[in-house]
């Protein structure tokens, strides 16, 4: 049976003491429901933010990775520097890296590999604009990103990764997507995987993002192939994050 995983994505919000209030209110507020949780804090304060959450079972996550190994790379955190850090996730593909940093499908799988070698677990983003939606695009633009994992890290590499379908039209503007279409997507990914590896599919957490807040969560979190959720927004208030936690079926 898969666990439930619900996953905070700060972003670049907020200053040092913001970041620690936040990860000390959500330890506070937690109740284990046996599902799993994590936040994607700035890779500045990993390490403070790391400490405050030892012997929490609240998980580590960066919000990126490079796609090489190391070097001169400017700018650029390798997955091994993530692990000094016991950072248990990397997200990998979301959306603003692919628009605004040109993160290609291809990039995105080195990325995700890299992750893969250090031991930590890739979210993978995967997700369509409206354009895209519009013009009847969704699952082949889909396609083409999953694809490029799969060509890259092989379809036995999905059993060590979460992915998470993000609509870029839903991301940080309010139009959450309708339960059905959301479920459509989730649905659509997980039987491409079962045509792989159906043992795979069945286990693959799948998250959804795209303004999830307190007040949508329940229902989203109760169909069928939504796992769980990759919360922006909503991340960054304490109650409200840990509110979505609990709507985790
Ligand atoms: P949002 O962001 O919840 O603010 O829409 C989701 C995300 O970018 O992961």
């Amino acid at each position: 049976m898969r666990k439930a995983l619900v996953v905070g994505n700060w972003k670049m919000n907020g200053v040092r003491s913001d970041a620690t209030d936040l990860a000390a209110a959500i330890k506070t507020g937690f109740e284990d429901n046996g599902a799993e949780i994590a936040v994607c804090v700035p890779s500045v304060y990993f390490s403070e933010i790391g400490s405050l959450l030892a012997g929490s079972s609240i998980l580590l996550g960066s919000q990126n990775v490079a796609e090489h190994d190391s070097g001169a790379y400017t700018g650029e955190i390798s997955a091994k520097m993530l692990n000094d850090f016991n950072c248990h996730f990397a997200i990998v593909g979301h959306s603003e890296r692919r628009s605004y940093y040109n993160d290609s499908n291809e990039s995105v799988a080195r990325r995700y590999n890299q992750s893969l070698s250090q031991g930590i677990t890739p979210i993978l983003c995967v997700g369509e604009t409206l354009e895209q939606r519009e013009s009847n695009e969704t699952f082949t633009v889909i396609d083409q990103q999953l694809d490029a994992v799969i060509d890259l890290a092989g379809i036995e590499s999905f059993a060590k990764a979460v992915i998470a379908y993000e609509p870029v039209w839903a991301i940080g503007t309010g139009k959450v997507a309708t339960d059905d279409q959301a479920q459509e997507v989730h649905a659509y990914i997980r039987n491409k995987l079962a045509q792989l590896d159906a043992g795979i599919a069945e286990n693959m957490q799948i998250l959804y993002g795209g303004s999830v807040k307190p007040g949508n969560a329940t229902a989203l979190f109760a169909m069928p192939d939504i796992d769980g959720g990759l919360i922006g927004g909503a991340s960054l208030d304490g109650d409200a994050f840990l509110s979505i936690y609990q709507s985790t079926k």
